[in-house]
């Protein structure tokens, strides 16, 4: 199918780089749409491995454009620190990258803000990446918000940088924060501008005319369906929409052109931030996980936390976006556990209820119905080929499978690029 997305299911961190930057070495096209640098997804290849925060990634693959589209807010800096380690590895980037002047960006003083809210939470802090996410958006949706637009003039910019930057810094000044020091981010923002410029270009006509051709786009989902602005348990939110319908307004797209959705599933549950997270495990277990699958923020270098695989908050997610096709991921960090769980449903007060129906309180008590599956002891990180698997393995993947009601596309065992089983 032309067009097919990559969204991750849970609470991000499902390994969805890795996806992406798999398949598309058959695509013409990798497209972010939502999200900022909050986003951390990792790519491995040979000895090498890489962090993007903004840049699609997909972008190593030869004839490939990568599109940066008006739903992803940008801070200038880190796009610029992305793009600088790419050209060192000797990528051509004038040739491959594209950002829509239509994106927000993310400006000193947003990030100002983000760490001022969650230091005021005190102990009920969301954990934020404070990387100024929730106030860059949040200044989009009340008019207040500064996009890649509006460097195209630097004058007129600067105008608006200053009355915002004023704005914010009497915000600023009642937390008790130092203000944002205009006359310098302003200095380093025209250097920025500078760099960015020759990418800016409408995104729109690109991907249109390209869809028209049918060639082959690949949307990559930042984040995971458990932190959507309207689907997660709010607040415990991140400030975009990670469901499909974010690919339409985050890059102008018509939904009804997505033809192949594939949702990135972790064999187990892991959540960086506060919130409830129903399946979470403490002690042992869940530090040998943690260790086992290298499970520190990408973006943050926090401890994830760590539970059993949530097939109550999938399967939410495997109907809201349609999802087509499965890929399990880190399924080798499994290996050497007795039994694995699986969670099947929620009870609360002895009475079942579903994922939707839970605000972030009844997700906070909900007592998961758990089922229990024998482990296996073999490594599997090695194996290419589904009929290799343990028994004890190909019964958990057949039983999510169906549980689910969506087949796989195949399973991930390792973080390079080749490690996958096919199914
Ligand atoms: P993303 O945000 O969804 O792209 O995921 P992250 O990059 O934040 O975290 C996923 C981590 O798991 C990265 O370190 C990947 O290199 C790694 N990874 C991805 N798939 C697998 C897998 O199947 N097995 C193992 N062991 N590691 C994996
Ligand atoms: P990828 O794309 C994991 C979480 C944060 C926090 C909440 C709000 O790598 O899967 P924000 O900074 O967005 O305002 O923080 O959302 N969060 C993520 N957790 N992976 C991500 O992205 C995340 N993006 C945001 O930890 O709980
Ligand atoms: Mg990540």
């Amino acid at each position: 199918m032309p067009v097919s997305s990559v969204i991750g299911l849970q609470w991000g961190d499902e390994g969805k780089g890795k996806i992406v930057d798999l398949l598309a070495q058959s695509s013409d096209y990798v497209v972010r749409y939502n999200g900022g640098n909050n986003a951390g997804h990792t790519i491995v290849f040979g000895k090498k491995k890489f962090f993007f925060h903004l840049i699609p990634s997909g972008i190593f693959h030869k004839n490939i454009s990568a599109i940066i589209s008006n739903g992803v807010v940008i801070d200038p800096g880190v796009l610029i620190n992305e793009m600088d380690i790419l050209e060192n590895e000797g990528i051509n980037l004038k040739k491959k990258l594209i950002i829509s002047p239509r994106c927000h960006l993310i400006l000193p003083y947003h990030k100002e803000l983000d760490a001022a809210y969650e230091n005021a939470r005190g102990k009920k802090k969301l954990g934020t990446t404070k990387r100024g996410i929730g106030p860059a958006y949040s200044d989009k949706v009340s008019y207040n918000g500064i996009r890649v637009y509006d460097l195209l003039d630097w004058n007129h910019f600067k105008e608006l940088y200053t009355f915002q930057a004023k704005m914010k810094n009497r915000i600023l000044r009642t937390f008790g924060v130092k203000p944002v020091n205009i006359t310098k981010s302003l200095s380093l923002l025209k250097k920025q501008r500078l760099r960015l410029l020759p990418f800016i270009r409408d995104a729109f006509e690109v991907l249109n005319t390209a869809s028209e051709k049918n060639k082959r786009i690949l949307f990559e989902g930042a984040h995971g369906i458990m932190l959507d602005l309207d689907w997660s348990p709010y607040p415990y939110s991140t400030a975009s929409n990670t469901v499909i319908g974010g690919i339409n307004t985050g890059s102008g797209l018509p939904v009804k052109s997505i033809g192949n959705v594939i949702g990135v599933v972790k064999a187990f549950t892991s959540r960086v931030g506060g919130g409830p997270v129903p399946t979470e495990i403490h002690g042992r277990l869940a530090d040998a996980i943690r260790e086992k699958g290298g499970e520190y923020g990408t973006t943050t270098g926090r401890p994830r936390r760590i539970g059993w695989l949530d097939l109550e908050a999938v399967r939410f997610s495997c109907k809201i976006n349609n999802v087509s096709e499965l890929v399990i991921t880190k399924l080798d960090i499994l290996s050497g556990l007795l039994e694995i769980k699986l969670c099947v449903g929620y009870t609360l007060n002895g009475k079942k209820l579903h994922y939707s129906e839970c605000g972030y309180k009844e997700l906070e008590k909900v007592k998961p119905i758990y089922k229990t599956f024998p482990g296996w002891m073999d490594d599997i990180s090695g194996v290419r080929k589904f009929t290799d698997l343990p028994k004890e393995c190909k019964v958990y993947l057949n039983f999510i499978k169906k549980f689910l009601g969506v087949k796989y596309k195949f399973v991930s065992v390792g973080a390079e690029r080749n490690a996958n089983v096919k199914v």
